[in-house]
């Protein structure tokens, strides 16, 4: 389940995360099945400019898009593990596939607050009437954005369209190319022939996307960024429980990645509009 109804914008806690006394300097955990989550980085590192960010990328295996239930669970059972140990204080599924299937898991394992980027997405659509969503085959069968966009707006109708082929093309760098932009022609079509007045970018890689795709859906369409959403979530939180890091020091940044991180690297530097460093390779 991607998640459970919320009267408000920002998630309630339980009992076990509320009785834990955590130290703003601890990092946030964010994690993603590879280079994707790294949109969500971004836009924390914008937001959220002093906290110090412990960033997974399970770059030996993913993608997680095409993958099972069960696969994707096991795989994030072992990331949320890997993060708490490392004393985050906040975890943040980054990935809409993991969080699709298997949010739950987390939450139950976590002594620590835990947001997703469905929840986030699905939060800061809730204005929509006739809403589009696009993701990973596995987030798009799932229905979890369906669910959990109909807690934030029940009155709301709601498309949805796997969009398998914009992961590979916005990794080879094609986010204004003629292929990319037929490709998302072809996918939204059914989306606009329903007058959607919303669409929700329900993958790490389609923010970058957001000019072809704002392009191809036009002017009455409003684009969902999941990450910006997310960060603007994550900020809420920080502060209504006094876990936001008042700096002045600047933060700290580490990437852990489960190959070696050539492409993580270059590719990265593309997703998050900055040089990486401190990137450590992990064997699970
Ligand atoms: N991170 C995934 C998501 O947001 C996309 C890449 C993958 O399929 O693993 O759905």
């Amino acid at each position: 389940m991607a998640s459970t109804a919320h009267s408000s914008l920002t998630p309630t806690f339980s009992q076990k995360e509320r009785a834990q006394t955590l130290d703003p300097n601890r990092s946030i955990g964010v994690f993603d099945s590879g280079i994707g989550g790294l949109t969500v980085v971004r836009a924390l590192m914008e937001r959220l400019p002093f906290e110090n960010i412990a960033y997974f990328g399970d770059t030996a295996r993913v993608p997680y898009g095409v993958k099972s239930v069960e696969t994707i669970s096991h795989f994030t059972t072992q990331i949320a593990e890997f993060l708490l140990e490392k004393d985050v204080k906040l975890l943040i599924i980054a990935c809409n596939t993991m969080a699709a299937v298997a949010a739950g898991v987390v939450r139950d394992l976590s002594p620590v607050p835990v947001l997703d980027v469905i929840d986030a997405g699905a939060a800061a659509a809730k204005d929509g009437k006739r809403i589009g969503v696009i993701g990973t085959p596995t987030t798009i069968n799932s229905n979890a954005y369906a669910r959990a966009i109909h807690d934030h707006a029940p009155d709301s109708r709601i498309y949805s369209q796997a969009c398998a082929l914009f992961v590979p093309l916005v990794e080879e760098g094609w986010l204004e190319h003629e292929v990319t932009r037929l490709t998302a022609r072809e996918y939204l079509r059914p989306l606009l022939a329903e007058k959607i007045d919303t669409m929700v970018l329900g993958c790490t890689h389609y923010p970058l996307l957001k000019p072809l795709l704002h392009e191809v859906s036009g002017p009455g369409v409003k684009l969902v960024d999941s990450a910006e959403a997310m960060a603007e979530q994550a900020a809420a939180v920080l502060n209504e429980k006094g876990l936001a890091n008042p700096g002045p020091h600047p933060p700290r940044y580490d990437f852990y990645v489960t190959d070696v991180p050539l492409r993580f690297q270059t590719i990265g530097e593309r997703f998050l509009g900055r040089t990486l460093t401190n990137v450590h390779v992990v064997k699970m």
